[in-house]
């Protein structure tokens, strides 16, 4: 027989041998799966006494943690902007970092007052996390979310109808701005929207055993010198967004001058602007289209 307490002692013990950044946030998180309940139930009822199954099934996640698997991969799960996502390994992880580019969009429609039909593209869809949050704060909003990766479309694709806004969304599979294309969206956007692969290639591989690991390199390896994607999406964007259009790019901390010189050199960017997250680190370049 195991009590709360005593099973996260057990799991905190082996996290900590294995050197893990957060072994009791890890363990309470998983014990809350296990349970189906919240963390402050794990402080009330310290006292109470597993089931043998519950032990099980709390172990094998531990043994799973142990070897570098993301909690988020163990229980399926991710918060992104209010919302629960489904994950799965395949599937990028959504990170709080990207939270500031849906709201750098949020923020620009409210500025723009009336309009609310947006027609908006996501490249790079992931578990959907952007996609979907916009399409459930932008409520007249229409969504093209193009992926290249079959296995990010059919959870974006579920994360869409578990948020109830899977009629708003069009997933689309494909190479960046060529599924677009075989649309006719050109012209058609009022907003284009990407967290693209930003990484060099050469620091994929030095990343934390459990994102090199577990995470899709497709989703990560932003190539050489890891603005491959950055350059793509500079150079067409124009061609599917409305003239006034918004263009708002998730960039790697070091990487904003650099695009941002990058669209001052096509001249058709306007209003050109980093956005920096609270710890004054640039996360996003915005920048209106002037044809
Ligand atoms: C950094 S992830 C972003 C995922 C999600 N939007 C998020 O913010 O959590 C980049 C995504 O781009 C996709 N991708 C990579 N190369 C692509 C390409 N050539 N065309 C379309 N999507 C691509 C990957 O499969 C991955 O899902």
């Amino acid at each position: 027989m195991l009590c709360i307490q005593d099973a996260l002692r057990e799991a905190v013990k082996k996290l900590e041998m294995r050197e893990m950044m957060t072994p009791l946030l890890d363990a309470e998180v998983l014990l809350c799966h296990v349970l189906s309940m919240d963390r402050l139930f794990l402080y009330v009822y310290r006292d109470r006494e597993l089931t043998e199954d519950q032990i099980q099934i709390y172990r094998s996640m531990i043994a799973k943690r142990l070897q570098g698997v993301p909690v988020q991969y163990i229980v399926n799960k991710q918060e992104f902007m209010g919302l629960d996502f489904y994950v799965e390994e395949g599937v990028l992880i959504p990170r709080p970092d990207t939270e500031i580019l849906v709201e750098s969009v949020l923020e620009w429609t409210k500025e723009k007052g009336d309009q609310q039909d947006w027609v908006i593209a996501d490249l790079g869809t992931g578990s959907g996390a952007i996609t979907v949050s916009l399409a459930h704060y932008l409520q007249k909003s229409h969504v093209y979310s193009v992926d290249i990766s079959p296995k990010a479309l059919s959870i974006g694709r579920k994360n869409a109808k578990d948020h109830g806004v899977a009629e708003r969304i069009e997933f689309l599979h494909g190479n960046l701005f060529e599924p677009l294309r075989r649309k006719g969206l050109e012209n058609k956007l009022d907003i284009l929207v990407s967290n693209p692969p930003y990484i060099p290639k050469a620091e994929v591989n030095r990343l934390q055993t459990e994102v090199a690991k577990y995470e899709p390199i497709l989703a990560l390896d932003g190539g050489e010198d890891g603005f491959d994607f950055y350059r793509r999406i500079v150079d067409e964007a124009y061609v599917f967004l409305k003239n006034g259009g918004l263009i708002a790019l998730e960039v790697g901390h070091d990487q904003g001058e650099f695009i941002k010189k990058m669209m001052e050199s096509k001249n058709i960017y306007a209003s050109i602007r980093k956005v920096k997250d609270l710890s004054n680190i640039e996360r996003v370049v915005v920048a209106i289209i002037k044809k």
